[in-house]
């Protein structure tokens, strides 16, 4: 079961949509059950076989199988630190890219540790982090009719792990995934996500990622 942490925002029901049509089962969390009931529902409107339900945040990092947090990144230090141990030996894939805005142009925000992802380790020492999705829009993971046309770089220390996300982005239609290394690299993509926003801006677009020569 794939479980979303703050799974009512956009790129969470953006995802969990997706995923709900490649067949597999998800929980979507949030501080208000009432928010991931209906956002569970809306989900359920689309996808009528699928299995989705809404839950509260810790809910639904207790019964998930693999947690993606999908949060500000404001939000990731008090959020993770709540579920430490609802979290412990799973995989939590990162999909935050932390950023601020300055007169509507994006830029990425300086971590300590390096990235979102990386800061996620450090709050969830017995669970296995992988960053990734940080590249999709939100926009284009919310039209189901439509295929994604990009890449998922997925970032990890654990190469199963790593294997294990990489088949689920997979699932989305259109998407390929690209083996991003370990997570130190997880800062790029991450920050990679502020130029894609002020690129969006110019062209009036969803832009994202394709890597080309492999
Ligand atoms: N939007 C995109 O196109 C996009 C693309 C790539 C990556 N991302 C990344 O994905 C993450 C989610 O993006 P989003 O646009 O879906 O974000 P969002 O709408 O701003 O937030 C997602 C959810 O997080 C919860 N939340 C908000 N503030 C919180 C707080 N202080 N503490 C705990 N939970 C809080 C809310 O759920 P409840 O109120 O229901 O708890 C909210 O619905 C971000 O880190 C973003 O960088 C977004």
């Amino acid at each position: 079961m794939l479980g979303f942490i703050g799974g009512t925002g956009p790129e969470g029901r953006g995802l969990a949509l997706r995923f709900a049509l490649a067949g597999e089962q998800i929980v979507i969390g949030s501080r208000e059950a009432d928010r991931a009931i209906q956002a569970a529902e809306a989900i359920g409107n689309v996808v009528p076989a699928a299995s989705v339900q809404g839950a509260l945040n810790s809910e639904t990092a207790r019964v998930c199988d693999i947690a993606f947090v999908v949060i500000p990144y404001a939000a990731q230090k008090p959020t993770l630190a709540a579920l430490r141990d609802e979290l412990a030996g799973k995989i939590v894939v990162v999909v935050i890219a932390p950023l601020a805005f300055d007169k509507g142009v994006a830029r990425a925000v300086t971590v300590e540790q390096g990235s979102a992802a990386l800061e996620a380790q450090d709050l969830l020492p017995q669970s296995t982090i992988v960053g990734a999705f940080q590249n999709l829009s939100a926009d284009e993971l919310l039209r189901p009719e439509k295929s994604m046309n990009s890449d998922v770089i997925v970032c990890s220390d654990d190469g199963a792990s790593k294997e294990k996300v990489m088949k689920l982005a997979e699932l989305i239609h259109g998407t390929r995934a690209v083996d991003g290394g370990g997570l130190a690299n997880s800062k790029y993509v991450e920050d990679f996500t502020a130029l894609l926003i002020n690129i969006n801006r110019i062209y009036k677009a969803h832009s994202m990622v394709k890597i080309v020569g492999i």
